[in-house]
């Protein structure tokens, strides 16, 4: 059964252009929120494969789009990991015992071991795999990792961080330790995402949320490279399941013609022009995105973006999404409304 959404990705022809948002399941739906309370917290509905499926599939029903995202969070491989993970309310995630040498990293648990432990992540893949091919409709599902570079940032400083200035004084004054990090990770990552897709995910997703903190220069050293290593595995093994990038801010690396390796999709973020990215990359790769998520406070803003990024792709190789995380604020109605506004502008017939 061949899904728009895993056609479009391997660049072939749809009836019209697939749209997902990222951060889809979350706070902005009530519907959530509920399941959240019944939970406890955000990290016990991450370790209930019932309930993770269920908030999964919310965004289908109630916004309409093409694809779902599974319920997790990037931060569960560091907590397998052996990093003790809490989110605290109002604060976000937080480790306590951040890496700050050899021997911190060292007593982290590794490889194929570590994705093993991610039991309920598969569980919750299995369930929805199951749920998805009963519905019949054809909607595929998204498994996701975070990029080595943007775990390691929380691994490093502990917590989010607005400067980065741990993990870049690692950088620049021990860049063997920070690289020690990033390949431990990327093992793991590599088992993690192998064992998502033998659980039933259609596509992969690596998210780079921070890479935009790396300068240009150094951008191919300290993340890409560890990205395209994970995505090349993948491809080898399982040509058939597109692979999607999207590290977040980096317009300049991408103008400089840092892109490269094998993938299929390209997420290109808010803040790069979609029309420099087609003509460099357009090509080589399907991209996806990239409206401004706080256009969808307003529906004549979303209609506006939604029609110049459909004018500058042409409904090929392109997937609508937003250009990074829609916000817990913005009306439920206003995303069904850009959900609509993409398959409408995009629509062959
Ligand atoms: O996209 C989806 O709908 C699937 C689920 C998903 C979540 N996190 C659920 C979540 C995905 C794909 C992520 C990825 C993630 N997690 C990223 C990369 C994606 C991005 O947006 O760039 C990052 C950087 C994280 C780390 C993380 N998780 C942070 C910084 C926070 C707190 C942020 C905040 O807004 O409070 C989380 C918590 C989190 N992950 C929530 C959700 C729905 C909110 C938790 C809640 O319900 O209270």
């Amino acid at each position: 059964m061949s899904k728009i959404f895993v056609d479009a990705c391997l660049g072939k022809e749809t009836p019209y252009t697939p749209v997902w948002m990222m951060r889809q399941a979350g706070r902005y739906l009530p519907e959530y929120m509920a399941v959240r309370a019944d939970a406890g917290d955000f990290l016990s509905l991450c370790h209930d494969p019932e309930k993770a499926a269920e908030v999964t599939i919310q965004p289908l029903d109630i916004v309409g789009v093409d694809a779902a995202i599974l319920f997790s969070d990037i931060l569960v491989i560091p907590d397998e990991m052996g990093m003790d993970l809490s989110f605290v309310k109002g604060e976000g995630p937080k480790f306590s015992d951040p890496i700050a040498t050899q021997e911190d990293l060292d007593r982290l648990i590794g490889g194929e071991e570590a994705a093993d432990r991610l039991t309920y992540v598969y569980d919750t893949i299995k369930l929805l795999r199951k749920q998805l091919d009963e519905r019949g409709d054809e909607k595929a599902l998204i498994g996701f990792t975070g990029a080595p570079w943007t775990l390691a940032t929380y691994m490093i400083e502990g917590q989010g961080t607005k400067t980065y200035n741990i993990c870049k004084k690692m950088m620049y004054s021990n860049p063997e330790l920070l690289h020690n990090i990033l390949e431990k990770v990327t093992e793991v990552v590599k088992y993690y995402m192998e064992k998502q897709i033998l659980s039933g995910v259609d596509v992969v997703q690596i998210f780079d949320s921070w890479a935009a903190a790396i300068e240009p220069g150094k951008y191919d050293e300290f993340s890409w490279k560890y990205m395209v290593e994970i995505a090349e595995y993948l491809k080898e093994k399982y040509p058939h399941i597109p692979v999607i990038m999207f590290p977040k801010g980096i317009a300049a690396f991408i103008e400089r013609g840092g892109i490269y390796g094998n993938f299929d999709v390209l997420g290109i973020d808010w803040g790069t022009p979609m029309a420099m990215a087609k003509e460099k990359l357009g090509e080589k790769y399907v991209l996806q995105g990239n409206m401004e998520p706080c256009r969808l406070y307003s529906k004549e803003a979303t209609t506006e973006c939604v029609e110049a990024i459909q004018n500058i792709m042409g409904g090929k190789r392109h997937i609508f999404n937003l250009g990074h995380g829609i916000l817990p604020d913005v009306p439920v109605e206003n995303a069904i409304h850009f959900v609509k506004e993409c398959q409408r502008v995009s629509a062959k017939s």
